[in-house]
């Protein structure tokens, strides 16, 4: 039998002991890079070190694949005390890819994303992936991690749209920006008495100018939103998880202020009190969502982390201002006793948004032929457009789509919307809008009737619960989502209630599952949604 060959031992990462070691291996990985600044070089041990190549390569191997050996190497050589005072520790892959995935929600394609506190650049690296046209600055104090930041991104082979600032976010400046930036990271947590008193005096002034007078025993964590603040334009948005304290104690009135009122403060996602997702910071975390420059009206609460719960408590800025502490709107509400012989369709008939039967032709775009402005609704076309809500109501109606609806009888029109409206059926039928299914069978065939405006929108299909959202801009809808129409006197107070309940109560349970977790809602089963008396609501409101 020929003998069996025993591979060579793979070289394992946590070979990294030491402090020197590590300045080793990251002279090794950027050897060579021309953009490295002379702080940067100072900081690697000359002449180079010979690295065992097998290394480098497992090394590299495991960055490119979305590892972050040397920020853990990093962790493992100066531990959690030695960290401490700059607020280090480091963010778990899921929760950054469950604040990009909150970021979607808020800017779809950012020009820039800045790493605010990058430490081993985990942000920096999942954005250059994430956005393959957009920049990203990682702004980091510590020269050190800064490197490692920079050796991550060569090791990855995205250095080329990369840049690290080596200094303090709070002296950071951005270059002029053409499209929006995602300001997104985990500040340092580090404590007022940590802070020195010319950066004390930097916030206060800097929060006056937004009519806020400043604590003095804001942490860095406060600092870093004020920044973010003063660096975003309008359009621009932000992700960032911290210690959840701020939402209840007296300092974080501060930044409670700021979330409402120019910073765009949009959603909390708060996790449970049991859930530690940092080994070595013993807190409980939330993640804060802001779009700068935008009225929100209120702002969307959740518990983080659970899957099953509905997205949001939608609460309205007046009773957000009012409030004395904001945990509590993303607890889960205690449980209602529902009478099971009440459903949404006891109140409400739920309709199907309505089918084009070709949607290029029937939502504007740029080949559109022109219309007259009363043939173009404003309409709902896609579910993230509510899911983008997170519950709060859908007020303009600016940057929805519009869907062709014309008039069954024009003949009594002006000459001139006669013309368009004929041009742009004789383009609809050359386009092939005459022969589809829907079309052969709607009379007359270019006729998209769209519904009225329902009150109450909710999406219906997803691997999640719906999403209910008042309409108050009026949007119709496309069969992307459905529609809720009383059949009961109605008024502001009594949908507003019911939202927020449908948005924190109803589960996937009561949808229908398919193959693969997608849990769709029929009007016939979203009719059979059980909900409390309005009683209830009447009470709640
Ligand atoms: C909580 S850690 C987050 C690290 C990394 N973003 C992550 O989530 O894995 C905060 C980082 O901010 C850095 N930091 C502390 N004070 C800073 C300041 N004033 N300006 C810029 N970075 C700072 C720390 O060195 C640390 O790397």
């Amino acid at each position: 039998m020929a003998p069996v060959k025993t591979p060579a031992p793979k070289p394992v990462v946590s070979d990294l002991q030491s402090e020197s070691d590590l300045r080793a291996v990251l002279a090794a990985l950027v050897r060579g890079c021309r953009s490295m600044t002379a702080e940067e070089r100072r900081q690697l041990p000359a002449p180079p070190p010979k690295i065992h190549g097998p290394f480098l390569a497992e090394l590299r191997r495991q960055i490119r694949t979305g590892g972050d050996p040397l920020g853990e190497a990093y962790a493992r050589i100066f531990p959690a005390g030695k960290r401490r005072a700059t607020g280090t520790t480091f963010t778990p892959p899921h929760v950054v890819g469950q604040m990009f995935a909150l970021a979607d929600r808020l800017v779809e394609h950012p020009a820039l994303i800045v790493d605010c506190g990058s430490g081993s650049g985990r942000f920096s690296l999942a954005a250059l992936r994430k956005f393959p046209a957009a920049r990203v600055v990682a702004c980091e104090l510590n020269p050190l991690l800064a490197l490692v930041c920079r050796a991550n991104a060569l090791a990855a082979g995205l250095e080329s749209r990369f840049e690290v600032k080596r200094g303090d976010f709070r002296d950071l400046r951005l270059p002029r920006r053409t499209g929006p930036t995602l300001f997104i990271g985990n500040p340092p947590y580090v404590r007022h008495h940590d802070i020195e008193p010319h950066w004390k005096q930097w916030y206060r002034d800097e929060l006056a100018r937004h009519d806020i007078a400043g604590s003095q025993l804001a942490g860095l964590h406060l600092h870093f939103f004020l920044k973010a603040r003063q660096l975003a334009q309008p359009g621009d948005a932000g992700c960032f998880i911290t210690s959840a304290e701020w939402l209840d104690v007296n300092y974080g009135r501060d930044l409670r202020k700021l979330l409402l009122n120019g910073l765009g403060g949009h959603t909390v996602h708060l996790f449970p009190a049991n859930q530690q997702l940092f080994a070595d910071a013993l807190t409980t975390s939330a993640i804060t969502t802001f779009r700068v420059g935008q009225v929100h009206h209120g702002m969307g609460f959740t518990e983080a982390g659970d899957q099953q719960r509905p997205l949001t408590n939608w609460v309205p800025t007046e009773e957000l201002r009012r409030a004395q502490a904001w945990s509590a709107f993303a607890r889960p509400l205690r449980p209602v006793a529902v009478e099971a012989t009440t459903t949404l369709g006891d109140f409400f008939t739920v309709h199907r948004g309505q089918v084009t039967g070709a949607n290029p032709i029937w939502i504007a775009g740029e080949n559109t032929p022109p219309l007259p402005a009363y043939c173009l609704l404003p309409t709902v076309t896609h579910a993230k457009e509510i899911i983008r809500l997170a519950g709060a109501p859908l007020r303009d109606l600016t940057a929805l789509r519009r869907v062709v609806s014309l008039p069954e009888d024009w003949s009594g029109l002006p000459a001139q919307d006669r013309r368009l409206i004929e041009s742009f059926i004789g383009w609809a039928e050359a386009e092939g809008g005459k022969s589809s299914f829907i079309a052969r069978h709607r009379r007359p065939w270019w006729r998209v009737k769209l519904k009225a405006p329902p009150p109450i929108i909710m999406t219906y299909m997803g691997r999640r619960p719906p999403v209910f959202a008042r309409n108050l801009a009026g949007a119709r809808l496309l069969n992307i989502a459905h529609g809720l129409y009383p059949r009961i006197p109605t008024d502001d107070a009594l949908l507003d209630a019911l939202v927020g309940w449908l948005n924190r109560h109803v589960l996937p349970s009561a949808g229908r599952t398919y193959a693969g977790g997608l849990v769709k809602f029929e009007p016939g089963e979203a009719m059979r949604i059980p909900v409390p008396t309005l009683e209830h609501f009447a009470h709640v409101a």
